[in-house]
């Protein structure tokens, strides 16, 4: 008996097998951190990610960096930034005033 399998099927399921996991699948499952640290570097995280999300291109990004980290008008944005994603995620975790 041959097995029916239709026109083009076989070669999506191939594709389908060598499609990478996307690392930006449920990547922010929570803006709760345990600590204000841990939220701290969850602001930086959230910067970062919108830079990669912008540029995707690593390269890239590996060509700017040296720029950037050398320029403390940047360096000020940069803080900025972190500022602002710390502020949402410290109301996200009610100022942590539960920690004694
Ligand atoms: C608000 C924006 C940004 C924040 C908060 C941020 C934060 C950081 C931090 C904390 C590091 C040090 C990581 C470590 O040494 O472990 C870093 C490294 C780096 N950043 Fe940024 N950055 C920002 C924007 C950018 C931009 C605009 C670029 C280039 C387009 C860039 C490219 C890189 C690269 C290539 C590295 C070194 C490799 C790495 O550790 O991933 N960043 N950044």
């Amino acid at each position: 008996m041959t097995l029916m399998v239709p026109r083009g099927a076989s070669s999506l399921l191939i594709k389908q097998s060598k499609q990478k996991v996307n690392p930006m699948v449920n990547w922010l499952p929570t803006l709760k951190t345990t600590t204000p640290e841990e939220g701290y570097d969850l602001a930086v995280k959230l910067a970062r990610v919108a830079v990669k999300l912008t540029q995707p291109d690593a390269d890239a990004r590996d060509r700017l960096r040296p720029e950037y980290a050398e320029d403390s008008g940047a360096l000020i944005a940069v803080s900025q930034v972190v500022a602002t994603h710390f502020a949402t995620v410290a109301v996200a975790n009610g100022y942590w005033q539960d920690r004694t």
